[in-house]
């Protein structure tokens, strides 16, 4: 891997503790002004000091992020779709690699669908992605998306997913966990990071999540909803940040998160 590639995964996955909390606020190229994501720029301000990068698309980096920021970006360059249409696993590439450089970012997300009739047309995407990210250095975060057509996100269909995309040749891959998640990690050679899904019932069961996929060998998260749709984002990301970097139990991160939200 050369230096660049290394520098900029390297400013993702922090090299003291190998890990990463990933801030995802890129639901809106397909999801439109979900809750608390109405006006990006309030939402991701007061998170960004906490986050070890961000991952959203240029429209909202361009309109809602101060470039003065020393926060990574990972740009989300897959999409073409929407909620309402015929199906979220048509989709192709929405931002060349070029614009990746002009916008300096540290890496670029793309999203698979496998199972889904656009598998094939994902993959190839994915890997033509690739080949121009290993030309300029920057590294490709794949992204096992389940499209509706498989709502199965269990060991097996994940460990396909996460697998075909190191194969080709993603540098790290956001996935979800799931019981015997360690089976997906054992069988990827390359680091996986955890998105948190649609928000959770309690703020233990996202640290209870979050722990878990740390022990089970993920290096970090890549979660949306469950922080800035929080009552207290601020408290909650910090408490993330407390079990991926400095391996805090559910109980020390929600001790944390207690006394934090009510500053
Ligand atoms: C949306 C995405 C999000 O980046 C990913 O799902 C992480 O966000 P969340 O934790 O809210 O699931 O890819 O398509």
């Amino acid at each position: 891997m050369d230096w660049g590639m290394k520098n900029r995964l390297a400013r993702i996955i922090k090299p003291d503790t190998g890990r990463t909390v990933m801030l995802a606020v890129d639901h809106g190229y397909f999801l439109g002004p979900i809750t608390k994501l109405e006006d990006p720029r309030k939402t991701i301000e007061p998170l960004l000091p906490y986050a070890d990068a961000i991952m959203l698309t240029r429209g909202v980096l361009r309109s809602s992020v101060d470039p003065n920021t020393s926060t990574p970006i990972v740009l989300r360059v897959s999409g073409g779709q929407s909620i309402i249409g015929p199906s979220l696993a048509n989709e192709e590439i929405i931002t060349c690699m070029k614009e990746a450089v002009r916008l300096n970012v540290a890496a670029v997300a793309f999203s698979i669908y496998i199972g889904t009739e656009y598998e094939h047309q994902t993959l190839i995407n994915l890997s033509k992605l690739i080949d121009e990210g290993e030309e300029y250095g920057i590294p490709v975060l794949a992204v096992t998306a389940v499209g509706k057509e498989l709502e199965k996100r269990d060991a097996r269909f994940l460990s396909l997913a996460c697998r075909i995309a190191a194969e080709l040749g993603a540098k790290f891959i956001k996935t979800y966990y799931c019981e015997n998640f360690e089976k997906v990690v054992n069988s990827c050679p390359v680091p996986l990071v955890i998105a948190g899904g649609p928000k959770l019932e309690t703020e233990r069961d996202v640290f209870q999540l979050t722990y878990d996929a740390i022990q089970k060998g993920a290096v970090g998260v890549d979660m949306g909803r469950n922080i800035w749709q929080s009552d207290h984002p601020i408290a909650m990301i910090q408490a993330i940040r407390h079990i991926v970097h400095k391996n805090a139990s559910v109980k020390e991160a929600e001790d944390l998160f207690n006394s934090l939200k009510t500053k």
